[in-house]
Formats: structure tokens, sequence, C-alpha cells
């Protein structure tokens, strides 16, 4: 049986959630989430950046805008289940030294286990490049691509035991042009996750 989600509690400008981002890659998302936080009252503060991949170009966003940083990779064991576990072990005692409250996953590329999202269960958040249910997984946009279809976008949901099947909170179409290439609609995409997902946190934080 799967667990419930457990929500966090209401942040407020004068004590706004604490949140911690996980990435892997560039960090676009990341960049405009703290470029909103920064220029916004906003019921959220990102007070830690992880990123499983030591060369995240978007661990950089961290030294710039003065937030904590830590590249936590994979650890080194044969045995694959124990290597997540020891992972995401390193990652959750992070995140509670950090008082985190709210994890956001912004191009995270590792699946958690349901052992760690039992743990946080309507406390972390993520956001996908497809119209939720449609074209889950790591390659949303070669997928919508090659079933010939005319609108995609973007989902931001709850994060359950499933790959991306968590409750929908909200989504965003956008089309799909002639000529499209993963790389063109990837970057179309982002374009409007990056006014997508500020907002909804902005909502779900408060
Ligand atoms: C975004 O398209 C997001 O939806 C997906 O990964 C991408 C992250 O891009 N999960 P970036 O690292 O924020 O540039």
């Amino acid at each position: 049986m799967s667990e419930p989600y457990t929500y966090p509690r209401k942040g407020s400008i004068d004590d706004p959630l604490r949140i911690a981002v996980l990435i892997s890659g560039s960090g676009s998302g990341l960049l405009s989430l703290l470029k909103h936080q920064q220029s916004n009252q906003c019921p959220h503060v990102t007070k830690l950046i992880i990123s499983d991949n030591v060369n995240a170009g978007g661990l950089h966003h961290g030294g710039i805008f003065e937030i904590s940083t830590a590249a936590i990779p994979l650890p080194r064991s044969s045995d694959k289940n124990q290597q997540r576990t020891l992972h995401e072990n390193l990652i959750h005692e992070k995140l509670i030294n950090s008082k985190i409250e709210l994890i956001v996953l912004s191009g995270y590329m590792r699946i958690l286990t349901s052992v760690f999202v039992k743990k946080w269960k309507g406390r972390i958040i993520n956001i996908h490049p497809s119209l939720l249910p449609k074209y889950p997984g790591a390659h949303a946009h070669r997928d919508a691509l090659a079933d010939g279809a005319e609108i995609t976008g973007c989902t931001v949901h709850l994060v359950d035991e499933g790959v991306d099947t968590g409750e929908i909170i909200a989504q965003e179409e956008v089309p799909i042009l002639e000529g499209d290439t993963v790389e063109k609609l990837q970057e179309r995409v982002k374009r409007i996750e990056h006014q997508l997902y500020p907002k909804v946190l902005d909502d779900f934080c408060s």
C-alpha cells in the first residue's frame, strides 16, 4: 500500500519554507527559481542545492547566490541497491542537518527509492517536461516527437513511489512546431517551465 502525502507547513514571507533544490545538470530551472526568490517576497527560500553530479553547471549558482551547495555523488559500491541506499542516506542526512522542509527536484536525473520517498512524501515536488501521464521517464521530448504529438508541455507534480506518477499540481501546454528537434523543443518547454515552477511553488508553499 502506498503512503499518504504529508504536506509541509504553510510558509510565509516572514517565515519562508526552507527548500533544497536537487539538480544534475545545467540548473537553468534552479536559476529561474533563485531569481524569482531574489526579486519577489516569497513564502519559500532556497537554503541548499544538492547535485549527484560533481560537474553539474548548476552548482555554480549556489556560489553566486550565496547558498550552501553539496555535490553528493554515488558512493562506491559493487552492490547497486546498497549504493542507492547509501547515496540517499547521505542526501537525507544533509537535508535534515539543513532543516529542509521541501525538496524541489529540478532536473535531478535519478529515480528516488520508495524508502526515501516515504520519508518525504508530500514534501518532494518535481517538474517534468511533458503533459503527464504522457511521456514519463528521461526522454520525454524524444518520445513526444516520435509519437507525432502536436502538443506537449510541462507538469509540476508531487513525487510518489512511481516514476512521474505523483499527484499533478499544474500543467502548461507547449505546441510542437514543424521542424522541431529534441533540442529546440526542450528549449521552448524550459522557457515555460521557468515561469510555471516558481509560480506553483508560491502557491504550494502558502
Ligand atoms: C527540465 O526540462 C526539467 O523538466 C527536466 O530536466 C530539465 C532540467 O533542466 N526534469 P535544467 O538543468 O534546469 O536546465
